[in-house]
């Protein structure tokens, strides 16, 4: 298969069924994406498919349409994202795992709705999990977010 990742063309040869998370960390060496559980419940594996936030575990590689970002690509050349900017702002992250997903979930979600409601933020980062319990810092950085792109 052919697939454009963070920039940058591939040509991969593998199984027609085989995940794009694997195809991303054992294919290509990009680790950002997690292996969490493998069936669409935790969104470690988040990545976005031309811009918008897909679970790479549940994405087999020939359905894979559009260009994929993953977390080693969110940023531009010369400065962070603005969701990571606000993640390192409020040290959302305690171990760490679950980060990149929850990352690359807001930056998809602050994209379709860039001025959210609590409720909405909840919704729709609350289907990404964490054990470590790091929801009140993820809200506070995804209104941190927003408040900034309203200011742009
Ligand atoms: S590893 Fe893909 S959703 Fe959990
Ligand atoms: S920071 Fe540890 S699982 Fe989310």
């Amino acid at each position: 298969m052919k697939l454009t990742v963070n920039g940058t063309d591939h040509e991969v040869d593998v199984e027609d069924d085989m995940p794009l998370l694997w195809v991303l960390r054992d294919e290509l060496g990009i680790t950002g994406p997690k292996y969490g559980c493998g069936i669409a419940q935790c969104g470690a594996c988040t990545v976005h498919m031309d811009g918008v936030a897909v679970r790479s575990c549940q994405v087999a590689a020939a359905d894979v349409d559009g260009d994929i970002t993953t977390i080693e690509g969110l940023r531009t050349p010369t400065a962070l994202h603005v969701v990571q900017d606000a993640w390192i702002e409020h040290q959302v992250a305690q171990c760490g795992y679950c980060q990149s997903g929850q990352i690359m979930q807001a930056a998809s979600f602050l994209d379709l709705n860039p001025d959210p409601s609590d409720d909405q933020i909840d919704a729709a980062m609350s289907a990404n999990l964490c054990r470590c319990g790091t929801y009140p810092r993820i809200r506070a950085a995804v209104k941190t977010a927003a408040n900034r792109l309203q200011e742009v």
